[in-house]
This record gives C-alpha cells, sequence and structure tokens, in this order.
C-alpha cells in the first residue's frame, strides 16, 4: 500500500471562492523520491501544506477528499501525530522558527522535547542533523540572526532530528547559493538513499533529473502530468504552460528545432545533452563548429 494516497482532493482557503487544490489523485510508495514542479501560484506550497496536515487542521478553509499517509486520515488525525509521521520543510524558513528558543541547538532540540524524546537521545539526534546539514558551526547562535540558506539549513535539519517516514521539502535550496544547494541535495538525496519517502518542490530541474524517481507536474491546482522524469521533464506542454525547463532540456530543444539533434529523446541531465548532441554532430555538417 502506498505510504502516501491523496484521492479527490479539493482544498479551498478561507474566504476564498476558487479552490486552490482540485482533484487532486497522487499515491506515492515508500522510499520513493517525487518531484513536485509547477508555475508560481500553482498550489505546490498548499499540496505540502495538505501533506503535512496544515490544510486544513491549521489553515482551515475545506478540504474534500481522502489524504491518508501511513494508514491515517488526516481527518482522523491531530496535527501533533500527524508531524511523526510527514515533516515539512517550509517553503520560506522564516515561518519555520519557533520564535520559543534563543539557540539553533534548542530549536532543533524543541520539537525533540515536545514528543518526550530522552535527553541523550535528544542530543545525538541534534548533533547528527547538525552535522548532516553542516550547521554544528552555528549551535549557539540565534535562528534569527542566520542568513536566508542557514536558515533553511536549520528548518531540514529540524525536520530530520524528527526522523519522519515522509519527508515533504518546499523550495529547500532557495535561498542558497550554487555550493550550498549542491551540499544540501546531497543531504536530500542520502536521506531518499536510507529509505525515507521524498516529496520535493523544486525548480531546479537539473537537481530533479538526477534524483527523482518520478515528476509531479501541477498547472491551477491540477496535475498536468504524473510520470517518468524524462518523460515529464522533455514534454511540450511544459514550455507550453508557463513551467520551467532544464538548460539542457531546452538548449537540446532548440538544436532539434534546427535540425541538429538526432537522438529521438531530448536530454534531462548534462551527461545526456553530452551523449546526445557528439551522435547528433558527427552526423551532421555544421560549418560554424567545423570551421574552427
Ligand atoms: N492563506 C491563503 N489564503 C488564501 N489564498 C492563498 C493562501 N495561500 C496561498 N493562497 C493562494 O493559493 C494559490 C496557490 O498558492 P501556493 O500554494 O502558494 O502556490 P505555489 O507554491 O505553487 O506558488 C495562489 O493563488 C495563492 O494566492
Ligand atoms: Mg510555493
Amino acid at each position: 500500500m502506498a505510504i502516501v494516497n491523496l484521492q479527490n482532493v479539493t482544498y479551498k482557503y478561507p474566504l476564498t471562492d476558487v479552490p486552490v487544490l482540485q482533484n487532486i489523485n497522487l499515491q506515492v510508495e515508500e522510499g520513493e523520491f517525487v518531484a513536485v514542479i509547477g508555475p508560481n501560484g500553482a498550489g505546490k506550497s498548499t499540496l505540502c501544506y495538505t501533506l503535512a496536515g496544515f490544510a486544513p487542521h491549521f489553515f482551515k478553509g475545506e478540504l474534500t477528499g481522502i489524504v491518508e499517509v501511513a494508514g491515517v486520515e488526516s481527518h482522523n488525525s491531530i496535527l501533533s501525530e500527524w508531524v511523526l509521521n510527514v515533516g515539512l520543510a517550509f517553503q520560506n524558513p522564516f515561518n519555520q522558527i519557533s520564535g520559543a528558543k534563543y539557540t539553533v541547538f534548542e530549536e532543533l532540540a524543541f520539537g525533540l522535547e515536545n514528543i518526550g524524546i530522552p535527553r541523550d537521545e535528544m542530543i545525538a539526534r541534534v548533533e547528527g542533523a547538525m552535522k548532516l546539514t553542516g550547521i554544528s558551526d552555528l549551535a549557539d547562535r540565534s535562528p534569527y540572526s542566520l542568513s536566508g540558506g542557514q536558515q533553511q539549513r536549520v528548518a531540514l535539519a529540524s525536520i530530520l532530528v524528527m526522523q519522519p517516514r515522509v519527508l515533504v521539502l518546499d523550495e529547500p535550496t532557495s535561498q542558497m547559493d550554487p555550493i550550498g544547494t549542491r551540499e544540501v541535495f546531497g543531504v536530500i538525496h542520502s536521506m531518499a538513499e536510507s529509505g525515507m519517502t521524498v516529496i520535493l518542490v523544486e525548480h531546479k530541474m537539473e537537481w530533479i533529473a538526477q534524483f527523482a524517481d518520478r515528476v509531479i507536474a501541477l498547472k491551477d491546482g491540477e496535475i498536468l502530468m504524473n510520470g517518468d522524469p524524462s518523460e515529464v521533464l522533455t514534454s511540450p506542454l511544459l514550455p507550453s504552460n508557463g513551467f520551467g525547463t532544464s538548460r539542457y532540456t531546452s538548449v537540446a530543444r532548440r538544436a532539434q528545432e534546427l535540425g541538429l539533434w538526432n537522438e529521438g529523446k531530448l536530454p534531462i541531465t548534462l551527461d545526456e545533452a553530452v551523449r546526445g548532441f557528439n551522435s547528433s554532430l558527427t552526423k551532421e555538417e555544421i560549418p560554424d563548429a567545423r570551421a574552427k
């Protein structure tokens, strides 16, 4: 049985007329790594809130359909139990900070205190998560004194300490430079490798292409596509619906338009792009490239 099961889920925020999620059907298997893409306003963050139980438990509003994680339905559960199964790192890490603690270490221990984890285990989990996310040197800092990228690492660590079965990450590297992004994707990848189920909202297609088992394309609150990364990420439906595209796919698509791409499939990774261009360029005469 799928660990995440959404059936005909429709959700409307309070005081609004139009549902932000419409008829969402989504099953995720235990250990799967699923990426969610979509233009701004598509409902990606709302989908994360729904998975994490914040919609409707915290945001209220109107939820219909079934939201089930690990065999428990969200409307039969309370948020404090739900968070043991699903951990959400918010798009804006500032929203994640409890405001109740003075240091990063205490902030990370906060959730564990609430569920009564013994002190020794608590310290071990916090130190482990800090090491993994590269924030050990921030242990004594105030969570509010950190940069956006540091706060995102703290947000991720505060989820990892809870050891949820499903990790939901809403643009977890949006405030990071390329080096931070690479490091954090390393952490996310090792979580996935360890068997955690990962649902990742992300714009950085190159990273999705490397790690995701499946890609969900969300548009206007509905699932437009749900499938294999190489199919979804190269679909002509993406550019025509306001989605971003990987640079490798875009450059190959342009080459295809110019008759300079002979592979059937468009690439989603650098390696695929290089292979495709190598085989295409030997078959085609390209005066500019050959003249030099
Ligand atoms: N608290 C809220 N109340 C009412 N509408 C909201 C709220 N939060 C988001 N929305 C609306 O829901 C839609 C989807 O937003 P969101 O889930 O944040 O999309 P995304 O993460 O894909 O950019 C947007 O039209 C947004 O304005
Ligand atoms: Mg969002």
